[in-house]
């Protein structure tokens, strides 16, 4: 079976690793972090989501050589070919990497999608039931479908999910993991080395109320242009009582912020710092009994280009004793670090 793997660049090695030992491999076609790989063990969809170096997948149904001539034409065949029922609310994506034909690939999704309901299909970018798709590689068209249970923001393309103002890059991090890893509604959360801001922006536009932890200064104009309120404080907090969609920020390291937090837990904890795995670990586990039972841990693993799973162990080591449900993966922004997402013992 062929499958389309988003893996990252700087991880290409450890991900070559990790595809051998969920099966053996053979690759068909690669360009920078996208490979299509030719994957022959049963139940490689569970394995390749457990699999820390892929991001995302794709199966693909079928791969045919692009012709010249009507393009969009020879696209639509291809759709066609995945003989999707009339009655599936479908929506349709083609993610051209670097064919480049002169259309957009919306020109072609709405070209195609108004052909298909004119011959009777259900068109439904809202609240669809498949997604399928058209890939465009090295002169190679790759089409496959997938179930996506309503959800709209579901694209093979990663860098079409996010379109949101900015802080800084990080924040497609956060973006990232909250798709990849499933999570939910978080109503407070504290964010470890959170400057310049991007993933306290992120999670109080989403409604949270953020305690924002750095001696390094926020981007408080950018958050404001966002309509997020930004306190700076140097008081005792009271956790049980901040304000939804707004940043506290405790202009301190986490050692001495750590004695601003009064009575309260929260549902996430956050820790993007910039210093190594143990040491960042030893820094969530003291904010460990701030978080609720059940609640999400999600942070960066900085590593190392050739020593990524020993990084990861490390980690994992340190952490086991206090979250379950462990997972770590390269998102597409990640880079020489591995994004963990674990829960609350
Ligand atoms: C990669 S940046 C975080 C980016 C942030 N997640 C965002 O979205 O904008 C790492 C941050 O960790 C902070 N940091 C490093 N060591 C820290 C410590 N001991 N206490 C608090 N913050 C720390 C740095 O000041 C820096 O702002």
């Amino acid at each position: 079976m062929l499958y389309l793997l988003f893996t990252a660049d700087s991880f290409r090695e450890s991900t070559l690793d990790e595809l051998a030992k969920i099966s053996g491999y053979k690759i068909i076609d690669e360009y920078r972090n996208l490979i299509i790989a030719d994957l022959k063990s049963p139940n490689v969809e569970r394995r390749l989501d457990r699999s820390v170096f892929v991001y995302s997948y794709f199966p693909i149904a079928s791969a045919v050589k692009l012709k010249k001539g009507d393009y969009t034409e020879f696209l639509r065949k291809q759709i066609k070919k995945l003989k999707i029922s009339k009655d599936t609310k479908l929506k349709l994506e083609c993610y051209d990497i670097n064919c480049k034909r002169g259309y957009s690939a919306k020109e072609i999704e709405i070209a195609i999608g108004s052909h298909l309901e004119g011959k009777g299909h259900n068109i439904d970018i809202k609240t669809p039931e498949v997604l399928a798709y058209v890939i465009l590689l090295n002169g190679v068209c790759y089409s496959g479908s997938v179930k996506i249970q309503g959800n709209k923001n579901a694209f093979v393309d990663p860098f079409r999910r996010y379109k949101e103002k900015l802080v800084s890059r990080a924040e497609f991090k956060i973006a990232e993991a909250f798709g990849t890893f499933n999570i939910g509604k978080v109503q407070t959360a504290i964010d470890l080395g959170a400057a310049p801001g991007g993933w306290s922006l992120y999670l109080a536009r989403k409604g949270s109320a953020v305690v924002a932890i750095d001696g390094a200064e926020l981007d408080v104009k950018a958050i404001k242009s966002n309509s997020v309120d930004v306190i700076k404080t140097a008081k005792i907090l009271d956790m049980e009582n901040l304000k939804p969609k707004s940043v506290v920020h405790l202009k301190l390291n986490v050692d001495k912020a750590i004695k601003k937090l009064g009575v309260g837990q929260v549902d996430l904890l956050a820790n993007d710092m910039n210093m190594g795995g143990i040491n960042s670990s030893k820094a969530v586990l003291r904010y460990w009994r701030f978080l609720k039972k059940g609640g999400v841990l999600l942070m960066t693993v900085k590593c190392m280009r050739r020593n990524v799973l020993k990084y990861v162990k490390e980690v994992e080591g340190e952490l086991g004793g206090k979250f379950s449900n462990m997972q770590l993966k390269v998102l597409p922004h990640n880079r020489q670090e591995v994004t963990l997402f674990a829960k609350r013992i």
